[in-house]
């Protein structure tokens, strides 16, 4: 849609990506809680932890299917780009969906939250709570993957996650308005850029596939020692 400022109004984050993301603020921030307190917390940590899987999982099926700026294909870009890009001889279209930078810290947030949730799986505090893959592998790789969460992984979440803070910040003090974007979906753009699917056929499509990656974590979880 164009309006009298001359801007085009676009919606580039559909429905479903943007749930994600609330939904995986808030589950993060409570993984985060829950693990450092640890004690009873840690049944809210494991939870939590299926419910990141969860969302995980389904962030990586929309990446294929979902609405065009959701995809992985529109946020790929050339190692020449992001160069162009620091320079500032960034093009418009940029600014549409996920920019060169933005991209980066998207899949390295979602690639070091993947570890961490699937490194959880194998890890195992030795007090009451042990993650549900523990008994399939040997003690070393249980020691390797709890070290690994307890040691690098939080800190990478961590470290990324306030860098992303950083950066919207960054471009919050330079008007520009990216959070609006991952509230109600839509920019305002300077070109004409097509729209991501948002109506309700794509939405359910959205629930059905978010409920088949709860069926595969439900289903992982399952696979727990039995508590005598
Ligand atoms: C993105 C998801 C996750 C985050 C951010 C996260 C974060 C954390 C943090 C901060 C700790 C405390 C580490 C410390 O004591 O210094 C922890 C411990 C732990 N987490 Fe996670 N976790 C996640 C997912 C999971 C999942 C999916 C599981 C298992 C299903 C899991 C199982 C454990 C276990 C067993 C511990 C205790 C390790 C120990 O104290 O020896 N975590 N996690
Ligand atoms: C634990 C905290 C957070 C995590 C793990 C996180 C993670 C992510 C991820 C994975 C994306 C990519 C979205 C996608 O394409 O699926 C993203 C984008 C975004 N996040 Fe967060 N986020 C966090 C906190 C926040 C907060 C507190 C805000 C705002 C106040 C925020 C604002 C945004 C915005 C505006 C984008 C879109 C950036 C762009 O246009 O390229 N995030 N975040």
């Amino acid at each position: 849609m164009y309006n009298n400022k001359s801007l085009y109004k676009v919606r580039v984050w559909d429905l479903p990506t943007r749930l994600f993301h609330w939904a995986l603020v808030v589950c993060v921030i409570g993984q985060a809680i829950t693990g450092t307190i640890g004690g009873n917390a840690m049944l809210w940590h494991f939870r939590l932890g299926y419910t990141v899987l969860t969302l995980l999982l389904f962030r990586i099926i929309w990446g294929l299917v979902g609405g065009r700026w959701s995809r992985f294909r529109t946020f790929i870009y050339t190692p020449q780009s992001v160069i162009n890009y620091l320079k500032g001889q960034g093009k418009p279209e940029h600014s549409v969906g996920h920019s060169p930078i933005g991209a980066g810290s998207v899949f390295a947030m979602l690639g070091f939250l993947l570890m961490q949730a699937g490194s959880g799986l194998f890890s195992d505090d030795e007090i009451a709570f042990a993650g549900p893959l523990t008994r399939f592998v040997s003690n070393a790789t249980v020691s390797l993957s709890t070290s690994y969460h307890k040691n690098i992984g939080k800190w990478m979440v961590l470290a990324l996650v306030l860098l992303h803070l950083l950066a919207i910040i960054f471009y919050l003090r330079r008007k520009n308005k990216l959070v609006g974007a991952m509230l109600h979906g839509d920019k305002e753009l300077v070109i004409a850029a097509p729209p991501s699917r948002d109506d309700t056929v794509s939405r359910m499509a959205a629930l059905l596939i978010l409920a088949a990656c709860a069926v595969v974590v439900y289903w992982v979880s399952s696979l727990a020692a039995p508590a005598f």
